[in-house]
């Protein structure tokens, strides 16, 4: 029995690739594999076969599963101590150094990472110059950052002062200023497969590759040690410990924070 579901996953991800670009054999089977199944069951569908055509037919379904595989919780200022150790001691290093900074969000949902990044320059480095890219694998998400309305729960870890300042509330929801969203630049990617400018000096991938094999992982972070300028760094999320530092080029200077050497 599970034979014969382990092929017919792997048919499936050969079948789900050229229509999405995402090839799932990078991401770790067992989780996908319930992920994909419980959607399945939910929305009616008994087989993996029927379950593709049915994908290929409808946009509206296709959308909701993608969305479902990519999970794209976020929220501004997430972890809020690291943003703190962001703010007093990596900022301030790589500010000593450079200016203009390239920032990078890489895996940034619909926005909240790279636009508070974008807020932290601009009330606390208001005279250094800087660029911040977002990038995300799904186009849907990052249509939301560029429009830019955002619920209550997407502040649960912001500084009331923050909100107050760099957004204006109504009954849709939460608007970010034209003053921050000026200050990032959205694009789709696939970090597995698509190519990555390079001369970044910080990079943040937080939350991202927690479905992704190892292999997948090592191939990632090596990329982005290869994006990164020298002195550059990565910023991981708070459960992304990298282990082989050494090989991949990277020492840490605080709990998830790389710096490339
Ligand atoms: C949980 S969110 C993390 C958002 C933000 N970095 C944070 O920590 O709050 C993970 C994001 O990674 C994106 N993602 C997953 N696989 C990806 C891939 N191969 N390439 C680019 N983005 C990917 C998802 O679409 C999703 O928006």
């Amino acid at each position: 029995m599970s034979t014969s579901i382990s092929n017919t996953y792997e048919d499936f991800v050969k079948g789900f690739h050229p229509k999405s670009g995402l090839d799932l054999k990078f991401y770790k089977q067992n989780q996908m594999q319930r992920r994909i199944l419980s959607f399945m069951n939910s929305h009616g569908h008994p087989t993996y076969p029927e379950f593709l055509k049915a994908l290929n037919a409808d946009p509206v379904l296709y959308d909701a599963f993608f969305k479902h595989l990519t999970i794209n919780v976020s929220q501004f200022f997430r972890d809020a101590t690291q943003w703190k150790t962001l703010r007093e001691t990596i900022f301030p290093l790589l500010l000593q150094n450079k200016t203009p900074l390239k920032l990078w969000s890489a895996g940034c949902s619909s926005g909240q990472e790279p636009y508070s990044l974008a807020m932290t320059m601009m009330e606390y480095f208001s005279m250094a110059k800087f660029s911040i890219l977002g990038t995300d694998i799904d186009v849907n998400v990052l249509r939301q950052a560029k429009e830019g309305l955002y619920k209550q729960n997407d502040f649960a870890s912001t500084p009331p002062e923050f909100l107050q300042k760099y957004f204006t509330s109504s009954d849709k929801g939460h608007q970010i200023h034209d003053s921050v969203k000026r200050q990032v630049s959205f694009q789709p990617q696939n970090l597995l497969t698509d190519r990555f400018q390079t001369g970044f000096d910080f990079i943040a991938c937080r939350n991202v590759v927690i479905y992704f094999t190892e292999e997948a992982k090592e191939m990632l972070y090596k990329k982005f040690t290869d994006s990164l300028r020298p002195g550059g760094i990565l910023f991981t999320g708070s459960t992304e410990h990298l282990f082989g530092l050494n090989h991949l080029g990277l020492k840490p200077v605080s709990s998830f924070f790389y710096q490339k050497q």
